[in-house]
């Protein structure tokens, strides 16, 4: 068969690293990011992006231990030329040099691209709720702000991890709120006045912070990420799918172990399609 194509919905750090994964491991595979929203427009964006082993209580502990290991090494080896904290904006770079397409879609049914890709993989976050109906992913939401105050140089964080001030190079991110099933992306007053008093308690000099712009993110979360393969097909007519979605509040933690997982799914993917195409020209 000629290049299989490949489609990536969703433009988060679960899409672009997945993107980057499969060009890594299939080189012949022409692939395509489709998303409604790109940085700095993304859950990713409001993301602190620290490493902290998140649990997700339907995978397997060791299968998650594995993820963790693969993303922290990824990023220590790129550490000495990229702040983590700007690990999407050098993926972006990155997929952009090795020649993936990036194309602004809101995709309203996977099944839309069947005529257009060979495989399609769904990274769209709490997008994948409505995507493909998913009831059991919920969001989590999460309220913060980012301030300039550099003088700000260490991470500080209160005992059950709601309340944070986290420095990266350009802005400190200081937080938070996890509110379970709540959809709303507009900033509240109320909590953003709430989150600048406790993280002023906790470091009183952030009352002189400038600029400070608050932001919304929906966290998707979900017993497990769903890293499976699916095959929809109507009339006859097939469509591979790979899913890699409801990261929660993990999803920096884990994202190159479970990019990697999705990739050689895609590949056996792939590979089930050379297998039938082959037949059928016996
Ligand atoms: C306040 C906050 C702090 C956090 N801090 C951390 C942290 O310190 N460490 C950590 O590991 N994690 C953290 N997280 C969690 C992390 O942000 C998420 O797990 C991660 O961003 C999920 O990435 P994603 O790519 O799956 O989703 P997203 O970043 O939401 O990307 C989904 C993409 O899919 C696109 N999309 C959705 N639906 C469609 C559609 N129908 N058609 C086309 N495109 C579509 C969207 O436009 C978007 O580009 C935090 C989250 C929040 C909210
Ligand atoms: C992000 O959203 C803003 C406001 O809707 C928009 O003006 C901007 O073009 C978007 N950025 C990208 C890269 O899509």
């Amino acid at each position: 068969m000629a290049a299989p194509k490949v489609a990536v919905v969703g433009a988060g750090v679960i899409g672009l690293s997945t993107a980057l994964c499969i060009v890594e491991t299939c080189p012949s595979c022409s692939v395509t990011v489709l998303s409604d929203q790109f940085s700095p427009n993304t859950t990713s964006d409001v993301a602190a992006g620290m490493l902290i082993p998140h649990t997700y209580p339907g995978t397997p502990i060791h299968v998650q231990k594995q993820w963790f290991k693969e993303t922290f090494a990824y990023l220590f080896a790129i550490s000495n030329s990229a702040e983590a904290s700007e690990a999407g904006i050098h993926l972006v770079s990155g997929l952009k040099a090795t020649g993936v397409q990036m194309y602004t879609r809101k995709v309203a049914d996977l099944w839309d691209l069947h005529s257009e890709y060979n495989v399609v993989v769904n990274c769209a976050g709490i997008g994948a709720h409505q995507l493909v109906g998913d009831e059991k992913l919920f969001p989590v939401r999460g309220q913060v702000l980012k301030v300039h105050a550099p003088w700000v140089k260490n991470f500080i964080r209160d005992g059950d991890g709601l309340t944070y001030i986290y420095p990266g190079i350009h802005r400190v991110t200081l937080g938070g709120t996890r509110e379970k099933e709540s959809w709303s992306l507009s900033p509240d007053p109320g909590t953003t006045k709430d989150i600048f008093d406790r993280c002023c308690s906790l470091e009183p000099s952030l009352r002189g912070a400038q600029d400070i712009k608050e932001k919304v993110g929906l966290r998707p979360s979900r017993q497990c990420v769903r890293l499976q393969r699916e095959v929809l097909s109507q009339g006859g007519v097939k469509l591979l799918v790979v899913h890699n979605y409801g990261h929660g509040a993990g999803g920096f933690s884990v994202h190159r172990g479970t990019a990697k997982e999705a990739a050689r799914l895609v590949g056996e993917c792939i590979a089930a399609l050379q297998g039938s195409s082959s037949r059928a020209k016996l």
